[in-house]
């Protein structure tokens, strides 16, 4: 299923091009950074911990989950009236209810540019309009979205709470803003709050235990040599993506077009390591 944001970062194109990397059939599902849910909604798992720091984001998850057919009729009010005025009159709006919060929320990420989420200092969604018209989609199918949100549990929170819960058995996927050292954190904002290298750190330490109390652990993040040594080869297999064509070629790099997925149950390979699953 594909998800119904466009999120910065979002993983189509690892679902498309390496699902075969994730395992399936697990107790329980966990993704701290869960942005546009591109994984979860591939794997549709049974039992789910699903988290972002982004209030406003799991918001819309959770009203999308107990009143689909709500956010849907507001959408469509939004639909209707569409045009440049209007997405800064709704770009402005404050609004009261959980669906209409859900829909301006998917409204403003439809045609806003690139669907980028940002917000000013005083947490107003700040992003100009974009040339997207299209505020729905002919995938859209609000139902399935709560009917597969229905075993999940939904919560705003830094990732390292959803990570502490991991335990063997489950399945933790993650996959943070793209940070690296030495770039002052300019390289990519998220939020009110920047993805710091000190989170990188607190980040792999966190997994290094997750990993410890026997979850199967799966990280996207940036292909770069201090992310390479945040996970040491002794724990971790690391694998070098393309995004464009999804091979692993490390003679196919070409600058900016390659990510790193990190794993503790992938073989050298790229195999799936037996274990009760
Ligand atoms: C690369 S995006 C995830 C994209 C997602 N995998 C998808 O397919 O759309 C990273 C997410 O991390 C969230 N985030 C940033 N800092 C965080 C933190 N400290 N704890 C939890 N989530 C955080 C952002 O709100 C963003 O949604």
């Amino acid at each position: 299923m594909t998800p119904f944001l466009k999120w910065a970062g979002g993983k189509r194109w690892l679902v498309a091009n390496h699902g075969q990397w994730l395992r399936r059939s697990v107790d329980r599902y966990l993704e701290p950074f869960l942005g546009s849910g591109a994984v979860f909604f591939y794997l549709k798992p049974q039992r789910a911990i699903l988290s972002d720091l982004n209030e406003e984001l799991i918001a819309t998850y959770q009203a999308l989950r107990t009143q689909p057919h709500e956010v849907w009729r507001h959408l469509r009010a939004h639909h209707r009236k569409h045009n440049k005025e209007y997405f800064y009159h709704v770009r402005q709006q404050n609004l009261r209810t959980s669906a209409s919060k859900a829909a301006r929320f998917i409204y403003l990420n439809r045609t806003c540019f690139n669907g980028l989420y940002r917000v000013n200092l005083q947490g107003i969604f700040n992003v100009p309009k974009g040339t997207k018209d299209n505020v729905i989609l002919n995938t859209d199918d609000f139902s399935l979205v709560s009917e597969r949100l229905q075993p999940a549990t939904l919560v705003s929170q830094d990732f390292l709470h959803t990570i502490k819960k991991a335990k063997e058995g489950d399945f933790l996927y993650v996959d943070p803003p793209y940070t690296v050292r030495h770039n002052k954190n300019n390289f990519i904002k998220y939020n009110e709050r920047i993805f710091s290298w000190d989170d990188q750190k607190r980040l792999a330490e966190g997994l290094l235990l997750a990993a410890r109390r026997g979850a199967s652990v799966f990280v996207s993040n940036a292909d770069h040599p201090c992310i390479h040594e945040l996970y040491h080869a002794s724990v971790w297999q690391r694998f070098t993506v393309n995004r464009f064509s999804g091979l692993a070629s490390s003679s196919k790099h070409r600058k900016g077009t390659t990510e790193l997925v990190i794993s503790n149950y992938l073989t050298k390979r790229g195999k799936q390591e037996d274990q009760r699953y």
